[in-house]
């Protein structure tokens, strides 16, 4: 079976200790960055100097998923700043193919994400120049929500997309992910699973961690 990767949110850390909340989760495979602008979704995080600030410090390579209007903008600083992978938003983009040249000429993965509702027939084009799909099963805009079972659907059908060669992808899902869902996600095909509260609300999320990763491997 595929090996999956475990990405905390740092949406659920502390935000006045960065530097402590990225060690705590020392032991994950990427270490995921919703960076959200009070457009695109209803809430604000932290941008791109945070980004940079974090990178200095971070054992765990970063995940920057930018919920944010006019993405082609702003993404490749992201690139540059030195995250494994960065992902904009399909709803967001004009020309996501010009995106993803921009984030691996500059030195990243390059993600689209889809919101629960946007469907993945009409990106699958686009999908050819991406390294990652990232299927939301929450609303983008908060953490601690419930995980969406009717999306994964999609999921399916990446996995099925990549098996048969027609993509080549990591499947990413983000939002909702616990020990009550994760192994629906990973039945469904995805290989990167995005965890806020499951791993920072914990009191260990070191064990959070491994535990997620035996029931996405089971
Ligand atoms: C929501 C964010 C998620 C969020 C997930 O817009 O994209 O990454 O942190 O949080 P949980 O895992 O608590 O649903
Ligand atoms: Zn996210």
């Amino acid at each position: 079976s595929r090996t999956p990767l475990i990405a905390p949110s740092l949406l659920s850390a502390d935000f006045a200790r960065l530097a402590e909340e990225a060690q705590r989760v020392a032991d994950a495979d990427w270490l995921h960055v919703d960076v959200m602008d009070a457009h695109f979704v209803p809430n604000l995080t932290l941008g791109l100097p945070v980004v940079r600030a974090l990178q200095a410090v971070s054992p765990v390579p970063l995940d920057c998923h930018l919920m944010i209007e006019a993405p082609e903008r702003w993404a490749p600083g992201y690139a540059e700043a030195g995250a494994r992978n960065v992902t904009v938003h399909a709803e967001a983009c004009t020309d996501p193919r010009a995106v993803a040249r921009d984030l691996r000429a500059a030195g990243s993965l390059a993600g689209l994400a889809l919101k629960p509702g946007t469907p993945l027939e009409t990106h699958l084009d686009v999908l050819r120049d991406f390294d990652t799909l990232l299927v939301m099963t929450v609303e983008p805009g908060f953490g601690g929500q419930e995980f969406m079972a009717e999306v994964l659907p999609k999921v399916r059908r990446a996995r099925e997309l990549v098996e048969t060669g027609h993509l080549r992808l990591f499947v990413e899902v983000d939002g909702g992910i616990n020990a009550d869902t994760i192994e629906q996600a990973a039945a469904a095909g995805a290989d990167v699973f995005v965890a806020g509260s499951a791993v920072y609300g914990a009191d260990d999320p070191a064990a959070a961690i491994a535990g997620l990763r035996a029931q996405a491997s089971a």
